[in-house]
């Protein structure tokens, strides 16, 4: 349980540990039944997804590879400006496989909005999209999602994979940051 460790107290925990390895075994067994019989490629977003693919990843039974992408969205305060930049490729050809995108969270839907353009191009058989977390509130671009963990309301959070300012990426709780900290961020 997140919070207990020292300088964490104020964490609150938002779904715990039990809560999402269960919602991600529901992910992985949904994706299982709908791709049966072919083989999946997963993208992993960099940072934040690394957890959520590697547990993802270890429930899955299909046949599957895996490959990374990193990228760096501009901020106009404390949102995403749309303008994104690739700091790491793909290692990988897609064209032709199934993707499945996997991203932690989806906020404006800005970064999302121009990885999947930028997959697209690249001719894959079929792309889609799962997201641990998703803030349908904040939404500015429309943006299609096939596998969602789970709905949040518009409050920044932090653990299993997300950060603040690179902070507590390692927490197993996905924690509420609480406000004063927040408002730091702006
Ligand atoms: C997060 C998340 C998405 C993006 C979503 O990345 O992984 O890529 O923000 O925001 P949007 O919907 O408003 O575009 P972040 O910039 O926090 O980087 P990180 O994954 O390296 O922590």
């Amino acid at each position: 349980m997140a919070g207990e460790k020292s300088g964490e107290k104020k964490l609150k925990s938002l779904f715990t540990a039990e809560q999402i390895q269960q919602r991600v075994r529901q992910i992985a067994s949904e994706i299982d039944q709908q791709y049966a019989g072919r083989s999946v490629h997963l993208v992993c977003v960099l940072k934040g997804a690394c957890i959520f693919l590697a547990d993802i990843l270890r429930h899955l039974r299909l046949e599957t590879s895996v490959d990374f992408i990193c990228v760096w969205s501009y901020e106009q305060g404390a949102t995403s400006s749309g303008e994104v930049r690739i700091t790491k490729d793909l290692d990988h050809s897609i064209a032709g496989r199934d993707v499945i995108l996997v991203e932690d969270i989806v906020d404006t839907g800005l970064t999302l909005n121009y990885l999947c353009q930028l997959l697209l191009r690249r001719n894959p058989q079929s792309l889609r999209v799962a997201t641990l977390l998703d803030k349908p509130s904040r939404r500015i671009q429309p943006v299609k999602l096939d596998y969602v963990g789970f709905e949040i309301p518009d409050h920044f959070v932090v653990g299993y994979g997300l950060d603040y300012q690179q902070r507590y990426r390692n927490l197993p709780d996905i924690c509420l940051l609480p406000d004063a900290e927040e408002s730091e961020r702006v």
